[in-house]
């Protein structure tokens, strides 16, 4: 499974991508907001600071207008993956970026019968909102195991990108799904290295250790 990291927090990318543990980064118009950064210059950032894929997402809602944006934010670097709203509009430019071998990332997925679509016109990524979708009184996980049942029928090779993830349950949850990738929230991300047995084991065996008074080296 992949893990992408959801930010658009440079320092923080460059820092948890010396793990060697991201493939990726995602970003929306909201991450972008949060940073108070030029759109254009956190992406070319962040694409120098991760060799995988990071999705820009278009503003636009038109479709013409949204292929402009697209082909210019896939222009700042090679492993731009140009994010497009589940929208008619938005699967017809996503049609026309996968002819012009233009990598996407639909998203705002919250149904199966979307996810067929987005695949139908060859999205490279669906990035179905589990969050979201558990904030609004359903089981986002459904969702994955839908999508992951319909996309295996039929052979689509378009990935499933689990988005809105809130929690490592959320992680665990999507990785046993069949989800490919997992975008993922920094602080998240970080919870997924401990569990508090591993802390108070790690504690106990450095007392025991330093009783022995040894040194490895
Ligand atoms: O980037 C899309 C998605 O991951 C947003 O998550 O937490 O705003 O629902 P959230």
């Amino acid at each position: 499974m992949q893990l992408f990291l959801d930010s658009t927090d440079v320092a923080q990318i460059r820092d948890l991508a010396a793990t060697g543990l991201v493939d990726g980064v995602t970003t929306n118009p909201s991450l972008i907001a949060k940073s108070g950064r030029n759109m254009l210059e956190v992406i070319a950032e962040i694409c120098e600071a991760v060799e995988g894929p990071v999705s820009a997402e278009v503003a636009a809602t038109e479709s013409q207008q949204m292929l402009a944006e697209g082909r210019k934010l896939a222009g700042v670097a090679p492993n731009v993956v140009v994010k497009v709203p589940l929208t008619r509009e938005g699967l017809v430019a996503t049609r026309q970026f996968t002819a012009e071998g233009i990598q996407t990332n639909v998203t705002l997925c919250f149904s199966a019968s979307q996810a067929l679509l987005a695949a139908k016109v060859g999205a490279t990524y669906i990035s179905p909102f589990i969050g979201r979708l558990d904030d609004h009184g359903a089981d986002g996980m459904d969702l994955i195991h839908e999508i992951r049942a319909i996309y295996d029928n039929y052979g689509f090779d378009t990935e499933i990108l689990a988005a809105s993830i809130r929690s490592p349950t959320h992680v665990r949850d999507a990785a046993m799904a069949g989800a490919d990738c997992a975008t993922i929230p920094p602080e998240v991300f970080l919870s997924l290295f401990k569990h508090p047995l591993t802390e108070k084991g790690l504690d106990q065996f450095l007392k025991d250790w330093a009783k022995t008074g040894q040194s490895i080296l």
